[in-house]
This record gives structure tokens, C-alpha cells and sequence, in this order.
């Protein structure tokens, strides 16, 4: 296969045009089949029992009661429970986590399963769950950082973030000659995707077929395969749609595995569909941080230390440590860095990755110490940002594939209006006499790729079909795809199919870690230049075609035609090469991966810059976000239309984390008092701002062969610290808890 790292990427007339998403119009009309959609005959619908309590054990069912229900089929409780082939605790595949699927009696966390009911109709089975009314021996849970009963101890494996130290962090202490040492919270965060988890499990002997929403397809493959004992080519998964993902839907969780282990033991199909209530436990979430920063700056404003402290959340059975002082590590240039992770273990479901892991948390308290520092040492906050301005990544000094901050700072300070900004905090007022704030926060991201494969198929009508595996989850895939796919086989879009959304095709990656442009694109990138490759053979050896003889020259497909490269005088098309050829359609591959070398050479990251006004009420506390200006770089732009949407989405959830989104505990039963739409509150369009994106150009020869590098998930990081810094000059109070509520305004 043709390596996509050896040449770099030709955009043609597709890539950077701002087209409409293709899958728009399916989604809009309800075409687009999500899991749930799907009811094969002879289905039987599966509940599962969530426990009441978040510590303790399940003492008894009444799985009598339920049994005797005319539409239950079946109760799986941990005293007949099938046997599980893989072992629950199994972490060998990436991002796995030890799941539940009632493999015991004891209760871990409040709506971990307890039991599963399948009846012949959902509300059979919903009343049959009820039914069992589950009794327990109770504990008393700890659901919150300050319920730790002992100190807070380092994870193990995947999810726990190693321990940094660069330079000397005592003596960058020492040299400060201003300082803060500031401790900020952020709260436990659920994944809401508008698609909760749902799963249809089919058997056929050893084969298992799946409808279920998954951000990766191979990794959830290998998932089911290794729990239930079989080779990963027995699973076959379909997602041709996913309602969203954030994170929560890179591999398989306890509740989906329960049905396909359902599934088998009633040899019928089984859909399990969660509920928005249960998404709060089971499926992961972003763990609530409590962060110390120290940081000091010189008497000119330079940085001589971050020292950054991150105790989180995980659970009692498995390590996922949220990475948030990885945000401090990489962004201003101090004299000594130092990050620490450490973890307090709680009656909750295991956190995971959830959109902008680490960076989102990290930053909102980073961004937030940084201008109190600024504050301190009586520097505008976008000129302290400047004046610690990193030339090459702090700590490792490596040199950055691209990075354009700089121009994010002053396109975005420039478009806000920064330069009015007067430094006193509680000065400005709008006409209706709402406390007015601006504040600012850096935005970063890292730049990572997973390795994807894709297939490209020239017809000889002139169009061609393309093919990777993974799923586009509403971030615009399908159309940012295919647009790089015609570029590289110089057709027009409309002459590309794009086919995704099936295992059975070349493996795509993982739709995550803002990778999947840069990844499955770069796939499909190889992909095209291999077709056209071969096809400069075919031409090269025919007499009829005007690239008779061209030898082993250089390729260049365009407009439909193939030419030599450097040689605009004789071209051929591409349909007529094939049709010539016997009219066979033509079929190339490609890898889209990042090279170890190339990895370690350049330090790789999306950059930003929000910029934040708010108004606050000056008599009631009530806070709204009036405006956002973002300007952010992060390589070659595919599709502006796509990419400001994604800016904007993250943006807003930027909003959602500075002030909405909290998961409020119930401290004696250790439930999620606010598991449903009414209590977790996440923006609504009132509560969304006016919304500016401006994409800053910046080109990137290093980060892969595309250029790209991605946008899905760095439009909440600079957005959350700036909101709070806008709060602090808006009110002259400075809340050092996320999210910033009106009791923090009193
Ligand atoms: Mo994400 S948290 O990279 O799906």
C-alpha cells in the first residue's frame, strides 16, 4: 500500500468549498436509520433494573413477580446470568473499561444494572423491571470529592495521565516575584449525545450482527468478539448514523453487552435502548476535578512556574483519571512545569473521555489562574498571554508542526473589540445597566491521528465509489470525506459516492480525538492517489492514449482528466482510460496513520482564542453569555461550513460547562438527582450568545500529508476560562467553581 506520509496532499476543485452536509437532508426527514430504528422479527424488547442505591448489595428480586408477567420471556439476574467467555475485567482492547453485566450482587454505583428482563413488548418489559423491585443491603455512598475516605491515589493503566516534570519547579517558584496558588473545581459532566445508547443484537451461530452506534468500528468489534469468545470477523456491526458520541461510544458498555449476551441465550434477537435517565451511570462521564495551580511570573510578566495539581474522580472498580493538568503542560512558555494526577475513589460509574478529555477542565482552570496572575502583576490578560507566548512546545522544546496563535490573538482580539477593554473589573455597564465583562482564554488542542484504512473504486462512467468504515456522528464526515476523496481522484464531488457506516468495510478509526478528518481522510487521500497510480500504468501502455509512453512519470488527476505532471499539453480522462482498458472498474487502498517519526519530531496541536462578554444582572446574579468570538488554526480547513459548525457546537458546550452542566448528587441515596433534561441543564438557543468563528489560516507541512489537523473538540477549551474571566470583569468576584452559578453572584 502507498504510504500517505511520502506526498502531500493536491486539493482540487472539492476540498475548502463550504458544502452542505450530505446527510443533511436524510437526517432532517427522518430517512436516517439510527440502532433503535431496527426491529428484526421474532425481537424481543430487554430492560434492565437500575439499582436505587450507589453502595451495597442487592439482598433480593421478586423475579417471581416478573416471570409471571404474560410478556416477560425471561429474567437474567447474577444468579442464572449466562456465562460471559471474555472476562468483564478485560482492558486489553483501547479505551476499554471493566463493565458491568451482572456478573455479582454487588451494587457499584447508582443505575449500574441489576438485572435484565425480556418481554415480547418494551412496556412488558419496562413493567416486568419494576416488578422485581430489587431490596438491598445498604452502605453509605460516596458520590462527591469531598465524600474521599482516604487520600487520593495514582490510577493504573490507560486511564491514568503520567506524572510531568520540566525543569526545576522549586526555583521557579523561588524566582516568582508575583504569585497565585488558587484551587478551582469542576463538576461531573454526563454524555448526552440526542442518540442515548441502543443496541439490536442478532445471532446466527457464532456470528453476531449488530445495530448499535459506535465512534470505532474495529475497537467494538474486537470488544463484543473478545466477551463472547469469538474472532472479531464474526461481528458485524451497522451504524450508519450516530446521534452524537462525545466520547461515550468508542467501545462497548455493560448495558449493550447484557443484550448480545441476552440475545444468544434466548437465541432471538434483542434491542435494549437506554433511557435518557440511564444514560447518567453506565456509559461514562466526565469526572467532577478539584485543580491547584501555582504559578508565578518574573517582575516583566514572564512565567517562571505552572505547577499544576489535579485530583478527580474515578470509580471503585476501574482507573479513569481525567487528564486535566495535561492542559497546562504544553501552551506557555514557564521556566519549570510540573502536572500530577491523582484519583479519589467513589460510588459512580467509571468516568471516561468525553469531549476534550483533559483540555476542557484543564484549561477552564489554567485560564482562569493565568488571568489572576495577570491581574496580579497589573498586565492586560491578552498581553501576558503574549508576553509568555511558547516558540517551541514548553518543557520538551520540540518545535510545532504549525502554529498560528499568534494571529488567533489578534484576529480575534481585533474582531471582538479587545482593545476597549478597561482593566478595572465592575466598570462596564450596558444601557440597561447589566454588569458588562470581556474576558479571554487560549484555546488548545492536541493534533493526534489513529491509523484507518480506505478502498477508492474508479468506474468506468467516470464516477467512483469510496469507502472507510467510520461513522460520521453528526460532526459532518460523510461530506469533509468524500471531499478530499474526489480531490484525490480529481472528479467532482458529485461523482463520489461515500460509503461508511459498516464493518465489513476498510476500517476507518476512531471517529475521535478531533482525528478522523486527518486520519480516515488521509486513508482515502492514499486511497485516490493509488487509483490514479495505476491508472497512469494502464494509460502509459496504451497507444491510443495521449500519455502514451509517459513512463514511470508523476500522475496528476484533475477535472475528471489525468495528466503528467509538469506537462499541461497532453492529458487523457479518466473514464476513457478504463472504458479503453475493457471498462473493469479500478480499485486502489490506502492507510491514513502518522509515522513514529514524524510524531516525535514536531510537537502537534490546534490553537485559539475565545474571546467572552457577559452580562450580568447586578441585583439578581444571573448570568448570560452575550457574545463569543473564537479564532482558532488548525491547518488545511476542508469545509469552512462544517468546521465553523463544529467550532460553534464546541463553543457552546464551552457555554454548557462554564455555566450550565453539573450532575447534582443525591448524598444519601448516592443517585443523580438531575438525570433528565429538566434538571441537567445544557444550553437552549436562549441561552446561546451571538456566535463568531473565525478560522485563521495557517499551513502545517508536518502534521500529515493533508494538512489537517481538527476542530471537533478545541472550540470548548478556550471558552469555559474565558467566560469565568469575563464574569470576574463583569462583577469584580472571581468563582473558582465550574459551573458559575447565581449562588456564586450573591
Ligand atoms: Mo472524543 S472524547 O475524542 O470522542
Amino acid at each position: 500500500m502507498p504510504d500517505t506520509l511520502a506526498q502531500p496532499m493536491r486539493f482540487g476543485s472539492s476540498s475548502g468549498q463550504p458544502v452542505t452536509r450530505r446527510d443533511g437532508i436524510a437526517k432532517v426527514t427522518g430517512d436516517a436509520d439510527y440502532a433503535a430504528d431496527h426491529s428484526p422479527s421474532g425481537m424481543l424488547h430487554a430492560v434492565y433494573a437500575p439499582a436505587a442505591i450507589a453502595r451495597g448489595r442487592v439482598t433480593a428480586m421478586n423475579t417471581v413477580a416478573a416471570e409471571a408477567h404474560p410478556g416477560v420471556v425471561r429474567v437474567i439476574t447474577p444468579a442464572n446470568r449466562p456465562a460471559l467467555q471474555g472476562d468483564p475485567a478485560d482492558k486489553s482492547v483501547m479505551f476499554t473499561f471493566r463493565i458491568e453485566v451482572l456478573q455479582d450482587d454487588t451494587v457499584r454505583y447508582a443505575g449500574q444494572p441489576v438485572a435484565l428482563v425480556l418481554a415480547e413488548t418494551l412496556e412488558a418489559a419496562t413493567e416486568g423491571a419494576r416488578l422485581l423491585d430489587p431490596q438491598y443491603a445498604v452502605e453509605v455512598p460516596r458520590v462527591t470529592l469531598a465524600d474521599a475516605e482516604s487520600e487520593p491515589v495514582a490510577g493504573q493503566g490507560f486511564g491514568q495521565p503520567a506524572d510531568t516534570t520540566h525543569g526545576d519547579v522549586d526555583a521557579g517558584h523561588a524566582a516568582a516575584a508575583r504569585s497565585v496558588d488558587v484551587t478551582y473545581t469542576t463538576a461531573a459532566q454526563y454524555h448526552n449525545a440526542m442518540e442515548p445508547h441502543a443496541i439490536v443484537a442478532q445471532w446466527e451461530g457464532d456470528h453476531l450482527s449488530l445495530d448499535v452506534p459506535t465512534q470505532a468500528f474495529a475497537l467494538s468489534c474486537a470488544g463484543y468478539a473478545r466477551y463472547f469468545g469469538i474472532p472479531a470477523e464474526n461481528v458485524t456491526i451497522r451504524c450508519p448514523y450516530l446521534g452524537g458520541g462525545f466520547g461515550s461510544k468508542a467501545i462497548p458498555a455493560g448495558p449493550l453487552v447484557l443484550a448480545v449476551l441476552a440475545a444468544r441465550d434466548v437465541g432471538r434477537p434483542v434491542k435494549l435502548a437506554l433511557t435518557r435517565k440511564q444514560m447518567f451511570g453506565p456509559v461514562g462521564h466526565r469526572g467532577a476535578t478539584e485543580q491547584r495551580l501555582r504559578i508565578g511570573a518574573d517582575g516583566e510578566g514572564r512565567l517562571s512556574v505552572i505547577d499544576h495539581d489535579n485530583v478527580a474522580e474515578t470509580s471503585t472498580f476501574d482507573d479513569f483519571v481525567e487528564p486535566a493538568a495535561n492542559a497546562s503542560q504544553g501552551l506557555y512558555a514557564a521556566g519549570a512545569l510540573r502536572s500530577r494526577h491523582r484519583a479519589v475513589r467513589l460510588d459512580v460509574g467509571t468516568p471516561g473521555p468525553m469531549r476534550a478529555p483533559g483540555e476542557a477542565s484543564g484549561s477552564a482552570a489554567l485560564e482562569c489562574a493565568m488571568d489572576e496572575l495577570a491581574e496580579a502583576s497589573g498586565i492586560d490578560p491578552l498581553e501576558f498571554r503574549l508576553r509568555n507566548y511558547a516558540e517551541t512546545e514548553p518543557g520538551t522544546g520540540r518545535p510545532y508542526s504549525s502554529k498560528a496563535l499568534r494571529d488567533c490573538y489578534l484576529q480575534g482580539a481585533e474582531r471582538f473589540g479587545w482593545s476597549g477593554r478597561p482593566s478595572a473589573p465592575g466598570t462596564m455597564r450596558d444601557a440597561s445597566g447589566l454588569l458588562t465583562g470581556w474576558g479571554m482564554g487560549t484555546a488548545l488542542f492536541p493534533a493526534p491521528m489513529f491509523a484507518a484504512q480506505a478502498r477508492a473504486t474508479l468506474k468506468a462512467d467516470g464516477t467512483a465509489l469510496v469507502e472507510t468504515s467510520a461513522a460520521d456522528m453528526g460532526q459532518g464526515a460523510w461530506t469533509a470525506l468524500a471531499q478530499i476523496a474526489a480531490d484525490s481522484l480529481g472528479l467532482p464531488l458529485d461523482a463520489v459516492e461515500f460509503r461508511a457506516g459498516h464493518s465489513s468495510l476498510p476500517d476507518g478509526g476512531v471517529a475521535g480525538g478531533s482525528g478522523h478528518t486527518a486520519t480516515a481522510g488521509g486513508a482515502l487521500h492514499a486511497a485516490g492517489l493509488d487509483v490514479v497510480r495505476q491508472l497512469g500504468e494502464i494509460a502509459a501502455a496504451d497507444p491510443e492514449s495521449p500519455l502514451h509512453g509517459a513512463g514511470n512519470a508523476q500522475f496528476v488527476a484533475r477535472d475528471g482528466r489525468l495528466f503528467v505532471e509538469g506537462d499541461e499539453g497532453r492529458s487523457d480522462a479518466l473514464a476513457d482510460i478504463l472504458v479503453r482498458a475493457g471498462g473493469a472498474p479500478l480499485t486502489g487502498t490506502g492507510r491514513g496513520a502518522r509515522a513514529p517519526e514524524a510524531a516525535a519530531a514536531h510537537a502537534m496541536y490546534s490553537h485559539g482564542a475565545v474571546f467572552a462578554e457577559v452580562k450580568v444582572d447586578p441585583d439578581l446574579g444571573q448570568i448570560r453569555v452575550s457574545r463569543l468570538v473564537g479564532a482558532f488554526a488548525a491547518g488545511r480547513i476542508i469545509n469552512p461550513k462544517l468546521a465553523e459548525s463544529q467550532l460553534f457546537g464546541g463553543m457552546i458546550w464551552g457555554v454548557s460547562f462554564a455555566l450550565h452542566e453539573e450532575a447534582k448528587f443525591d448524598r444519601r441515596t448516592g443517585r443523580i438527582m438531575n438525570a433528565d433534561f429538566a434538571g441537567y441543564h445544557v444550553p437552549v438557543n436562549a441561552d446561546v450568545p451571538g456566535l463568531e468563528v473565525i478560522m485563521v489560516h495557517e499551513d502545517d507541512p508536518h502534521v500529515n500529508p493533508l494538512g489537517v489537523k481538527g476542530v471537533g473538540e478545541i472550540g470548548i477549551v478556550g471558552t469555559v476560562g474565558a467566560i469565568g474571566n469575563a464574569i470576574r470583569h463583569a462583577t469584580g468576584r472571581r468563582v473558582r467553581r465550574f459551573p458559575i452559578r447565581i449562588e456564586g453572584m450573591l
